[in-house]
């Protein structure tokens, strides 16, 4: 048995640049994973794909779900559907949510199995599977911090900021990532704010990383669900030195200048059916336990 953690991304920008003939956009985001996790446990068994929640959760456990399919694409193009594996799932990121969590339980499958099964297998293959599950994947197998390009798969691993206070207001309902995308609503950048946020991200001073947040999906996140612009404005009421949907929403961070400001402000939002989540910027990724 062989057991992970995996964890949440927030993007401190993202940037729209067009949209490309095959349906994706072509963004440049940048990537910062929260200690905020998910953890799978697993087993090896004869044959086939078996998953378990721990837990209440309304996650489909089918060929529908991402772990699933990221475990039987590594039994067959690896282990040649030689083995099975049983997967257990606690989970705690939010679905749904903009934090990456469907694509951090892929890339912490992939990572597992080969943890798990020994086997020699190259970065660049485990790179090409994942951005075939989805196009947040690749960053989870790096964690930290990162720069993401052509539909986000395509990642540079950058210098983590230190430990930044980050309070997360989630909305009870999800938002649809190909609805925000669809809207039409995006603002279309040139991709030089995420460039550029290299230096302060390792700089990691709270006020300037926040003072340069950008996501050019709030415009449609915003039309969608008017909520959220408010969720937004009621975080720097609330003491955040900035504040930004996380990647298509319908969550939003708040970026805090210390712990107890941030625990201070979570307060303010209890009692409305909001997911809360007192956490901080992490420089690391899918981890044994
Ligand atoms: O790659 P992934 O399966 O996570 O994408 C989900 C949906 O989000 C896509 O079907 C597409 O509608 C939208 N998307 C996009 N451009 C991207 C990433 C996602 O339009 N770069």
């Amino acid at each position: 048995m062989l057991t992970v953690q995996t964890p949440a991304k927030i993007n401190p920008v993202l940037e729209v640049l067009n949209r490309r003939p095959d349906g994706y956009h072509e963004l440049a985001l940048v990537f910062q994973a929260i200690g905020l996790y998910d953890q799978l446990s697993f087993e090896r068994k004869s044959s086939g794909v078996e998953l378990n929640i721990e837990g209440p959760s309304d996650l489909a456990v089918d060929d529908s779900n991402l772990i699933v399919k990221a475990a039987r694409l590594f039994i067959h193009e690896v282990l040649n559907d030689s083995t099975g594996v049983k997967i257990t799932l606690r989970k705690t990121i939010p679905m749904a949510a903009g934090l990456g969590g469907g694509s951090s339980d892929a890339a912490a499958t992939l990572k597992g199995l080969r943890w798990l099964f020994e086997t020699e297998l190259s970065d660049e293959k485990m790179n090409a599977m994942a951005s075939g599950l989805g196009s947040d994947v690749n960053f989870f197998l790096t964690g930290g911090a990162a720069l993401g390009t052509g539909r986000g798969e395509i990642i540079t691993p950058w210098k983590s900021s230190g430990s930044l206070p980050v309070l997360l207001i989630k909305p009870s309902e999800g938002l649809s990532t190909p609805a925000v995308y669809r809207s039409g609503k995006a603002s279309l950048t040139s991709g030089e704010k995420a460039k550029n946020f290299k230096t302060l991200l390792a700089q990691g001073d709270a006020a300037s990383i926040s003072s340069h947040l950008f996501n050019g999906l709030e415009p449609a996140a915003f039309y969608l669900r008017p909520e959220v612009e408010l969720i937004k404005k009621r975080l720097i009421q609330e003491g955040a030195l900035g504040a930004l949907l996380s990647g298509s929403g319908p969550t939003v961070f708040g970026i805090f200048a210390d712990m107890a400001k941030a625990s201070a402000a979570s307060q303010k939002f209890e009692g409305e059916g909001f997911e809360i989540v007192v956490t901080q910027t992490i420089p690391t990724g899918v981890e044994k336990l």
